[in-house]
């Protein structure tokens, strides 16, 4: 069962799962958004990295390519630096989400960025209870991570699951899941199946779902046989 609230809520045309982009690399930003599967971007420090270019220089292009929500995560480890982060962060572009990991210091700024009406997205949560205090301090956006709960033999989908069917006791709560650290394309139906708000997808990821052998054997057959009926 989806959260009731994204039903109620949302407006004509919106009654499917958002797609945010697990990526920093700007030529697939640009690609994938002539599909319209973008509606917002995350990225973290080893994303950003992996482009060789420098954190603001990448965060302002995507912000000048993408109009939805831009995730651009800090590194201050305490509260008063990650509120200040924030707010230089925030200079770079107005649809630009704070990324902040999931901790005490985390929660502090949170809370305070909230009532500042700065958007966060609280990032690396593995557990129900770290999603209810998240959303709790005032997160936006809640990043349950699935892949890497896999990884130690934890079942990451049956967090999306417990996570949606907490939140959806409250639909007045403004926040939003975001299924993150997506590996593959079943990971995607489960959060689907799941109710989220979101769906974070690395490029890789939304390239097998596109495709499937018997779409390209089709395609292969209608062409041959276009050859035989189709005037030029
Ligand atoms: C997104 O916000 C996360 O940083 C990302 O999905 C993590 O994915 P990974 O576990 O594959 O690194």
């Amino acid at each position: 069962m989806g959260r009731q609230k994204n039903v109620r809520s949302m407006g004509k045309g919106e009654y499917i799962v958002k797609i945010f982009l697990d990526t920093a690399d700007i030529e697939t930003i640009r690609e994938l958004g002539e599909m319209g599967l973008v509606d917002g971007i995350t990225t973290n420090p080893t994303l950003i990295a992996k482009t060789g270019r420098k954190f603001d220089v990448v965060i302002k292009e995507i912000c000048a390519l993408v109009k939805g929500p831009v995730n651009a995560e800090i590194t201050a480890t305490d509260a008063a630096g990650i509120c200040e982060e924030a707010h230089q962060i925030r200079e770079w572009g107005e649809q630009i989400v704070i990324k902040i990991p999931m901790n005490r210091e985390g929660l502090k700024a949170v809370w305070k960025l909230s009532k500042e009406g700065i958007p966060t997205t609280v990032t690396l949560i593995f557990s129900v209870p770290q999603a209810i205090l998240a959303a709790k301090a005032g997160a936006r956006y809640l990043c349950p991570f699935v892949g890497r709960l896999d990884d130690i033999s934890s079942e990451g989908t049956s967090l999306l699951y417990d996570i949606t069917t907490v939140l959806g006791q409250y639909p007045e709560w403004d926040c939003e899941v975001m299924a993150a650290s997506i590996r593959h394309p079943l990971h995607v139906v489960e959060a689907a199946r799941a109710g989220v708000d979101i769906i974070t997808i690395p490029p890789k990821v939304i390239d097998q779902m596109l495709l499937h052998p018997l779409t390209d054997r089709g395609i292969t057959q209608f062409l041959k046989d276009a050859q035989l009926c189709y005037t030029k």
